[in-house]
């Protein structure tokens, strides 16, 4: 047992809350153009209850493992999968999105992915990590990959096609139903990057919007890459790998001789139990109505926003179809640092010039109310209005 040192851990603790002091906070609202959020209450408990376990050595920890397994049920009913398929829990959209072409990989024994140019920087990782080449295919004034495009960029050597449930940029959503069907023509393996939408989409159909259809129900799409700890209101680091097919998975497994399973798959080793306790907590507590009311409550936030940025005389670059909003601007960079120095984050998409929103569940209209006035001035001061 360590006997703490209470002197020194004053000193150490004060050491981390003043460094803590400069981070902008979730919790505080003032971060508009994230992804991530305050993770959910009963997320913070489990996960420091959970703080001292491996799930890489998973006979040490067969209770987390249950858990892990029951958190891939959970995600595997909402996304659909198929008996035949299989899950693995990865830190976040980018280790998703590298294991599921590592995989594309290993089945093709090609080298290249087709993806949207408005596909998330993590592909660039993939590019350089693994020697694949990125074939982009440009985007309609929509923001979603023109098909037509697609087809003429498919050959012998394509080993992966990639689709986006919930675009970075602007939170949209390719064609899937279209891209699934020409996969599946050619054989090829689809993989759907879900790692903001994945959390959104299911509910925003049974609300009534009109978005595709985007998951295994689609017999095309070989994978989806989801992130709890995006809008799954879960703790970071959190996200999940579904693969329609077991064996896929086993085809990146390697022999794990010192530790208590056999095989080990996926690109890390060890790794902690308390952000996949976290995120099964979540779900057992909010289950699917509560997640429903969660996306209804963002998408409320995101109309409203919508609506006072264009009382104030700003424009959106698209009418958006999750709670993801780009305002169009002629100096994003200007306006960001401007009102960071106000001590409000938002995201800059220079190559869409316009500044990034997203209404995550911590964002009311109060919140939005303080903002917008913040938001006018900025753009008055720099000439934008
Ligand atoms: C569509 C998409 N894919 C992948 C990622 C990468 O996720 P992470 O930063 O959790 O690795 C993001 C991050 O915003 C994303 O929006």
């Amino acid at each position: 047992m360590i006997t703490p040192n209470n002197e020194k851990k004053q000193v150490i603790f004060h050491e981390l809350t003043q460094l803590q002091h400069r981070d902008f906070r979730f919790s505080d609202g003032h971060i508009l153009g994230s992804m991530c959020t305050v993770p959910h209450p009963i997320a913070k408990e489990a996960y420091m209850q959970f703080l001292e376990t491996n799930l890489g050595d998973p006979e040490l920890c067969s209770g987390s493992k249950e858990i892990e397994s029951r958190y891939l049920a959970f995600i595997s009913k909402l996304l659909h999968a198929p008996k035949t398929s299989t899950g693995q829990i990865v830190s976040g959209g980018t280790e998703g999105n590298i294991t599921a072409m590592w995989i594309a990989q290993q089945l093709s024994g090609k080298k290249e992915i087709i993806l949207p140019t408005s596909a998330h920087f993590s592909f660039q990782k993939i590019a350089s990590l693994m020697s694949m080449k990125l074939i982009e295919v440009p985007v309609t004034k929509e923001y979603v990959m023109e098909i037509s495009q697609l087809k003429k960029k498919i050959r012998k050597t394509t080993a992966a096609v990639v689709g986006l449930a919930g675009s970075t940029e602007l939170g949209t959503i390719d064609p899937i139903p279209e891209l699934s069907d020409l996969c599946s023509d050619e054989h090829l393996f689809f993989h759907v990057d879900a790692a903001f939408g994945g959390f959104v989409i299911p509910f925003l159909k049974e609300l009534g919007y009109q978005v595709p259809e985007f998951d295994f129900r689609l017999k095309g799409v070989s994978s989806i890459s989801i992130d709890s700890h995006k809008m799954g209101y879960a703790a970071i680091p959190l996200g999940t790998l579904l693969v329609r097919k077991k064996q896929w998975l086993e085809c990146i497994s390697v022999d794990s001789p010192y530790i208590s399973s056999e095989k080990q798959s996926g690109l890390l080793g060890t790794r902690s139990g308390a952000p996949v306790a976290a995120g099964y907590a979540v779900a057992q507590y909010l289950g699917l109505k509560g997640y429903r009311q969660m996306v209804k409550s963002c998408m409320d936030v995101t109309g409203y926003t919508e609506k006072r940025i264009e009382e104030i005389g700003l424009s959106l670059v698209l009418k958006p179809t999750m709670n993801v909003l780009g305002v169009k601007l002629n100096r994003p960079g200007l306006i960001v640092k401007k009102l960071s120095e106000k001590g409000w984050r938002v995201n800059k998409v220079e190559r869409l010039s316009c500044i990034r929103l997203v209404l995550m569940p911590q964002i009311t209209k109060q919140i939005i109310d303080e903002f917008i006035p913040v938001l006018q001035k900025t753009c008055e001061e720099v000439g934008e209005l």
